[in-house]
């Protein structure tokens, strides 16, 4: 593991640390979300930037993939996307590339250090995002990526600006909110919220994130 993945993934790099232990119980909750069916499809979104999103996805990502099971993290983020830089990657090529059909899912699926634990970068950053993942394409490409993995976790921006999130939520098994304790205004929390219930998205649960303390406060609550 290189030093750059190991210091940005406390799942990486303390894996017995109670904050990694708490990626666990999140895990846990989300397998045994559905008895009658697995949840496959996860989107991590937020309200507003900078409340945690990217760094849950990638956590629990690398917690997924130490069960065994076959993970794809994908960087739908296609306004600020960074998913990449957590593993060392580069996102030149990625899901842009796949929706404009200029390279096959092979090309641009790419092995992180972590086993079991695969990425699909951004691509280049498109002028319409909103419209690229709202597209048939898009749909077609999430249906080739659900042939491909166990898990597949979504990034994606902010809900308050965008309807990025929005458009995706609408098509995925499960959306996670994330929210940073202390950071995250409570109204934009219940607009998200109303968001997400407006196109019929099922919110799994609230993500709860402590950027501006000690950090270590990751819960979960259904
Ligand atoms: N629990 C935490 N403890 C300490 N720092 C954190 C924690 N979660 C996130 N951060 C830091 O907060 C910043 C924003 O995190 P991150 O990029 O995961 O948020 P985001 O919601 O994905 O942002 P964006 O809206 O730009 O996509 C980063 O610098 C990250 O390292
Ligand atoms: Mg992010």
């Amino acid at each position: 593991m290189t030093v750059d993945t190991a210091s940005r993934l406390v799942t990486v790099a303390q894996p017995r640390s109670p904050v990694s232990e708490a990626y666990r119980q999140l895990r846990t909750n989300i397998q045994f979300y559905s008895l009658d069916r697995a949840v496959q499809t996860v989107l991590v979104t937020s309200a507003s930037p900078d409340d945690g999103k990217s760094t849950t996805l990638a956590n629990l990502a690398v917690t997924f993939a130490e069960t065994g099971r076959g993970v794809l993290a994908v960087d739908c983020d296609l306004r600020r996307p960074s998913l990449h830089t957590f593993f060392g990657l580069s996102n030149d090529v990625g899901l842009t590339t796949l929706i404009r059909e200029e390279r096959t899912v092979a090309d641009v699926v790419v092995d992180t250090e972590v086993p079991n634990l695969r990425i699909l970068p951004s691509g280049p950053l498109p002028p319409n995002p909103a419209e690229l993942l709202g597209s048939q394409r898009m749909e077609r490409v999430i249906e080739t990526l659900r042939g491909m993995a166990d898990v597949i976790l979504f990034d994606s921006p902010p809900m308050i600006a965008v309807t990025d999130a929005a458009v995706l939520g609408a098509k995925m098994d499960g959306v996670l909110l994330v929210v940073s304790v202390n950071k995250t205004k409570r109204d934009h929390v219940s607009r998200a919220k109303r968001l997400l219930e407006k196109v019929n998205a099922k919110v799994l649960g609230v993500v709860l994130n402590n950027v501006k303390f000690d950090g270590s406060l990751y819960r979960y609550y259904g």
